[in-house]
């Protein structure tokens, strides 16, 4: 079956990288209008799917109109083609993508991400069975084995069962998130397929990425970088269509433009949250934290914001009182940023 291919690789698109507890449908959606040309939800389990978790169909849900990727983590190919294809027909993403990589102990005490790369044939007989079972185009996201062989020869059995790209997170699993990202192993995969090679780890600034295009990748996945942050795709598209030099050094009115774009950003990001009643599924502190990374003042603002209200009285309320109270919480952190931003206009 021929399956359209949504995104043009000859632009070298920039991806948010599915991360749990992040990616959820409100940061994707800020993500898009931020300049992200994909977007993929947080991994959603097989299993929780299937059992009717609803927690599992918000996480996988899009409410604007821009292509995006839903991710699932399972042990099997049987669980996660039956979640893939109720996944598929309920919500319609543009790609269905198959987690090979977490390498959290929780994820691989369940036979599941980085522990399906444990044995080579299974990672493509996963893709051949989805491939087979689904209109949707299937990706999957790996890391790499010691062996850059093996991960080539991996990358091609991906292939050969039908994935339409393949991320890669440029580290093996036990590395975690140690050392450097491999670029050098992911440019020797993109060498030997035909399909589009996504690269993934370590892209945090345009210097990065202009050097991770040198590789002859297709796509840029960015994680991190993107977290409290969704203005890093269009910094990141600012800095490669023009001759613009990020200088080493930031002046006043660069801090000052930036911090004052994190507000805004984090004030839509709030906005999208009470749009789409996401607000019981967010944990809004940390949310609000990591906005404020590599601002001025950031380590006093974090201070601040985490004296605010605790999470651990949320415990036992409902989701609308839940809802309700980190809606105000919300708008204290508010408060708490403009008060900062205030000073340093001063
Ligand atoms: C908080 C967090 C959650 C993540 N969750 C997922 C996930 O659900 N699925 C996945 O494939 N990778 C997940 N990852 C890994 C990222 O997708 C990405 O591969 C990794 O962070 C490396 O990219 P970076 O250097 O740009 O951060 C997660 C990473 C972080 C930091």
């Amino acid at each position: 079956m021929t399956k359209r291919m949504i995104l043009d690789f000859s632009k070298r698109p920039l991806l948010l990288a599915p991360m749990a507890d992040v990616t959820n449908p409100a940061f994707r959606m800020l993500c898009h209008e931020k300049g992200a040309d994909f977007t993929f939800t947080e991994m959603i389990n097989a299993a929780g799917f299937l059992n009717g978790d609803s927690f599992a169909m918000d996480r996988g849900i899009s409410y604007d109109q821009k292509p995006y990727g839903i991710q699932i983590v399972g042990p099997s190919a049987d669980s996660i083609c039956e979640a893939a294809v109720g996944l598929e027909e309920k919500l319609r993403p543009a790609v269905i993508d198959i987690n090979m990589g977490c390498p959290s102990p929780k994820i691989l005490k369940d036979k599941c991400g980085a522990y399906l790369l444990n044995d080579t044939s299974v990672p493509p007989a996963i893709i051949a069975k989805l491939s087979e079972n689904l209109k949707t185009p299937v990706t999957a996201k790996i890391r790499l084995y010691r062996e850059t062989e093996r991960t080539v020869a991996l990358a091609k059995s991906l292939e050969d069962a039908g994935a339409a790209w393949i991320s890669v997170h440029a580290r093996t699993a036990a590395q975690g998130y140690s050392g450097k990202a491999n670029w050098n192993a992911v440019e020797q995969i993109k060498e030997n397929v035909s399909i589009p090679v996504i690269l993934n780890g370590d892209i945090f600034t345009p210097q990065d990425l202009k050097q991770a295009i040198e590789t002859g990748c297709d796509g840029f996945m960015i994680g991190r970088g993107a977290i409290g942050n969704p203005g890093i795709f269009e910094h990141m598209k600012k800095a490669l269509s023009s001759d613009f030099e990020e200088s080493e050094t930031k002046d006043e009115a660069a801090f000052q433009e930036e911090f004052r774009q994190r507000i805004l950003d984090f004030k839509r990001y709030c906005f999208l949250l009470e749009t789409y009643n996401l607000y019981a599924h967010v944990n809004i502190k940390s949310h609000a934290q990591w906005f404020t990374k590599g601002l001025q003042h950031s380590k006093d603002m974090r201070l601040e914001i985490a004296s605010l209200q605790k999470e651990t009285r949320l415990r036992h309320l409902n989701d609308e009182e839940i809802a309700e109270s980190r809606r105000v919480l919300a708008g204290q952190i508010v408060d708490v940023l403009e008060k900062y931003f205030e000073k340093i206009g001063k």
